[in-house]
């Protein structure tokens, strides 16, 4: 009953020759009459234009890989949700674990971006998820309740099954350590159990759940079979046509 939703996070990867070179080899490899998921491709800002034009008539949706709360102003090196949404955009990822620790992203400040992202329209991808010193301590559960605590503080009940919940534990971004399809799951039902708690469990049963962390060809399909699993954020997989459509057909 949930959508299944593969979803591409391309990071800082990509000039514009590279990015219409991957959609392009995307395109060609989807079939689109078995596809039964939805695709995403989030690449670097400077190329969502030409994204834009790339996918349109096509089933991938575009998204991008943070945004800004406000609508305008003087905030240098910010782009905004009316902005994203006039070069095509559908979703952002929120929270990224990168933006957490490389730029000090807070759960106050990702609350706001995931509020404003509904209020425009836009898919927020929100992005949980523990570290490796967090999850030997035995502190993953109650990091991921405060990151969902925090940053879904004042999200309706109709607006929660807009939201993508991105589990992603840190440990495994980058870095070829795949959580097990059981660990895994373990978490998806936490955060599902947590959701059911927060706006019952009719709209929790509607949430799509993904994976992120070293997804690819290999493991997708072990990790998708999982009942609480609904999909996937991948990174380094999805910068090759071939492995990212991998991945989508795992589906
Ligand atoms: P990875 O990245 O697939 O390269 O581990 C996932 C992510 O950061 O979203």
């Amino acid at each position: 009953m949930r959508k299944k939703v593969i979803a591409g996070n391309w990071k800082m990867y990509m000039d514009i020759a590279g990015a219409v070179n991957l959609i392009t080899g995307i395109k060609a490899g989807l079939n689109k009459d078995s596809l039964n998921c939805d695709v995403v491709i989030c690449p670097p800002a400077v190329n969502l234009e030409t994204a834009n034009e790339l996918v349109k008539n096509s089933p991938i949706g575009l998204g991008a890989q943070n945004m800004y709360f406000e609508d305008q102003g003087a905030f240098t090196g910010e782009i905004s949700a009316p902005m994203l949404k006039a070069v095509g955009c559908g979703y952002v990822i929120l929270g990224h674990s990168e933006r957490r620790t490389i730029f000090g992203e807070k759960d106050e400040l990702i609350n706001k971006k995931v509020i404003k992202a509904l209020a425009s329209g836009l898919t927020p991808i929100f992005c949980i998820g523990e570290t490796l010193e967090e999850r030997e301590n035995g502190t993953t559960f109650s990091v991921v309740k405060t990151q969902i605590t925090e940053g879904l503080k004042g999200v309706s009940a109709d607006d929660i099954t807009k939201v993508i919940v991105a589990y992603e534990p840190v440990w495994a971004i980058g870095t070829g350590k795949t959580a097990s399809p059981e660990q895994a799951q373990e978490v998806h039902k936490y955060i599902r159990t947590m959701l059911s708690e927060m706006y019952g469990s009719d709209k929790a049963d509607s949430v799509t759940i993904q994976y992120g962390g070293s997804v690819k060809p290999e493991n997708a399909a072990e990790l998708l079979g999982q009942p609480d699993i609904d999909g996937a954020l991948v990174g380094g997989a999805c910068l090759k046509a071939d492995s990212f459509l991998a991945i989508i057909h795992a589906v």
